[in-house]
């Protein structure tokens, strides 16, 4: 599995852990889209090449980390495609693949610890889309996209 992450400056260090772990404990490819530091920038600007990385089929994941994770998520949702779920337990990683199957996952680095930030990418990277009713749900918002977010 290829993944993109990145994060601000609030979700940085947290990031060069989770990416660490992706490697050598699961394997995984990780490119890191920044950024490189705790100097302050602004989440949009990391958000939006993971976003459309993933939306183009580049990547087959992406992991957003910001202070709340929440500006992340946002930003992430506008890309057409993008399903960006804002996770801080262990149920709701597992869930939000098997029913939403998000594609892009955001966390807190300033809200969670380290170790709870693991499981949940963990989780996250290993539960698969059950499908089903939840598609006909996704496909109801992949609608509303083509209504409101144009091309
Ligand atoms: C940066 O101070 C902070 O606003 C950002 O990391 C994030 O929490 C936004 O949602």
């Amino acid at each position: 599995m290829r993944i993109a992450i990145a994060a601000d400056h609030g979700g940085y260090e947290l990031k060069e852990l989770i990416k660490k772990m992706i490697v050598e404990e699961l394997g995984m490819e990780v490119e890191d889209f920044g950024c490189q530091g705790l100097e302050s920038v602004d989440y949009p600007d990391y958000a939006l090449p993971v976003a459309e990385k993933v939306a183009a089929g580049e990547f087959d994941r992406g992991i957003l980390i910001c202070g709340t994770g929440i500006g992340m998520s946002i930003a992430a949702n506008k890309v057409k495609g993008i399903r960006a779920a804002l996770v801080h337990d262990l149920y709701s990683a597992k869930v939000t693949r098997e029913h939403n199957d998000s594609n892009v996952l955001t966390m807190g680095g300033r809200i969670i610890g380290p170790e709870i930030a693991r499981e949940i990418t963990k989780i996250w990277l290993t539960s698969e889309f059950t499908g089903g009713r939840h598609s006909r749900r996704l496909d109801k918002i992949a609608a509303m996209e083509e209504k409101y977010c144009g091309e």
